[in-house]
């Protein structure tokens, strides 16, 4: 809603080394205050004690991109939300359409891994979104609530403790961006859902992204129900990310 202080995440993907992320973090610090909006960045599991280092005390979060659907145990190359806390992870992506696509997450295996962030305290950014195909037989909205519904299923009792990313697959690294009104539509639906589930949905962030860049971000967030934006490409460069957080203040 409009009364929110907004969220920007920038989603890092794989991407970068231990060089350049402390030379993207250190220009990016320097600029940003807890005062304008909410910044925090998703980063590689590898990276999370480093950039625990350089961003602790600072008003920038940081969290990382996918989470284990299990707890602890035999599970070899998986990480747990217990690890991502043990680095303080203030956030996690959960169910990105890279995940779903490339590696077979299901909307069952979401809701696990929200779960699992939220008993950890971390807060799961749960993503949502529909292909072009979708999207040109009209089943936007139904693709969208079914996979919140799952999550909202596993999660109903702390449910406006999530946050949100709709991110159409057909506008993530395309450089085509939903328009505001499109956008805007989607997030009114995904909040009916939300307010269906919890007193307190409208505290959630319904966060947009999908090529959400320095020209087009103050439309979107402009918008009633866009509260942030959930930033890939343009989340690497400095001028780039800047500029959305500035649009987001
Ligand atoms: O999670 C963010 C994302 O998928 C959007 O990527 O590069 O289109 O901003 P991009």
């Amino acid at each position: 809603g409009f009364h929110m202080k907004k969220l920007i995440v920038g989603n890092w993907k794989m991407n970068g080394d231990l060089a350049s992320n402390a030379a993207l973090l250190q220009t990016l610090m320097p600029k940003i205050t807890s005062a304008t909006c909410t910044v925090a960045v998703c980063v590689a599991a590898p990276y999370l004690a480093s950039v625990q280092a350089l961003l602790s005390g600072s008003a920038m979060q940081w969290g990382a991109q996918d989470v284990s659907q299990h707890e602890v145990g035999a599970y070899t190359g998986e990480v747990s939300a217990a690890m991502l806390r043990d680095f303080s992870a203030r956030y996690v992506i959960v169910g990105h359409s890279e995940r779903r696509q490339y590696h077979g997450e299901t909307d069952v295996h979401v809701a696990l891994k929200a779960q699992r962030a939220l008993a950890a305290g971390i807060t799961p950014i749960v993503c949502v979104g529909e292909t072009l195909a979708e999207r040109e037989l009209g089943q936007t909205e139904e693709i969208v609530k079914r996979q919140l519904a799952a999550v909202i299923h596993a999660n109903g009792h702390c449910i406006s403790e999530i946050v949100v990313a709709y991110e159409p697959v057909w506008a993530i690294g395309t450089g085509k961006t939903a328009s505001p009104e499109q956008a805007q539509h989607v997030h009114a639906v995904l909040r009916a859902q939300l307010r269906a589930a919890s007193a307190h949905a409208d505290k959630v962030h319904i966060l947009y992204g999908g090529s959400m860049n320095a020209a087009n971000a103050q439309q979107l967030l402009a918008q009633a129900d866009i509260d942030g934006g959930l930033v890939g490409g343009a989340s690497l460069k400095t001028a780039d990310f800047l500029s959305i957080i500035a649009a987001a203040s």
